[in-house]
């Protein structure tokens, strides 16, 4: 696979084709893909709806501005990548026990204790407020969105990544505050269809000279 030509023909899906649903088989990838996604110090600390069903789709297309609901309404999957309230401590207890049952410590009790350590710092320098906290945590959603959106692309799937939405409102939609959730960011994933427009447009980037320099 050549990703300089990937990156320049996948684009923005504007319209989708309602009758293209996903296979499980996609599903299950674009699920891997998300829950497999990086994230600083490992903090994992989001959740992803993954809305397929006209019941799912009536809870999340009235918290969308006007000119995305069409698409979320024919797109046969919406992600709805949301972030942790809070980092607490519970969490930090959770990723550390799942750190040791995958064997990232081969049981070496020091070990462990310093990867809590490592993480905890990390955590620390980065929720010198509560807003500061929350800032971190989203990048982090941005860094699934990005490794959902090419990894759309290497199965040959159309992608709208989508900030076009009211996160108040969708988090009452979907009832993520009592979740401990807050909505970051969204994207839809399907086949695009003839009404795409976005498909037949050139793309349009700045100079390679004016964003990139070789030190
Ligand atoms: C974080 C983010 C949010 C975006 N939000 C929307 C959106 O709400 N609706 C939409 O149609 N496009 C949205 N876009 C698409 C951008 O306009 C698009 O990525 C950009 O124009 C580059 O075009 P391309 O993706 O086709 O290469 C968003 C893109 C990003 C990365």
């Amino acid at each position: 696979m050549n990703i300089a030509e990937l990156v320049r023909s996948r684009h923005t899906c504007k319209a989708y084709d309602a009758q293209r649903p996903l296979s499980e088989e996609q599903l299950a990838q674009l699920q891997e893909i998300l829950r497999y996604s990086p994230s600083s110090v490992n903090s994992q600390p989001w959740h992803f709806f993954l809305v397929t069903s006209e019941a799912g789709k009536d809870k999340l297309v009235p918290a969308l501005t006007e000119h995305n609901m069409e698409k979320v309404r024919s797109a046969p999957l919406t992600v709805v990548i949301a972030t942790k309230t809070e980092l607490d401590d519970d969490h930090l207890q959770a990723l550390l026990a799942q750190e040791d049952l995958d064997g990232r410590f081969g049981g070496n009790e020091e070990a462990k204790k310093g990867a809590d350590g490592a993480r905890r710092y990390y955590v620390g320098l980065n929720s010198t407020s509560a807003q500061k906290q929350q800032e971190w945590m989203a990048r982090q959603a941005y860094i699934a969105l990005g490794f959902l959106l090419m990894g759309a692309a290497t199965l040959d799937l159309d992608a709208t990544p989508i900030e076009g939405f009211f996160p108040e409102k969708l988090d009452a939609a979907l009832g993520l505050t009592e979740l401990g959730l807050k909505s970051v960011v969204v994207a839809s994933v399907g086949y695009g269809s003839e009404q795409d427009f976005n498909a037949a447009l050139p793309k349009s980037r700045l100079p390679a000279e004016q964003v990139l320099t070789r030190l």
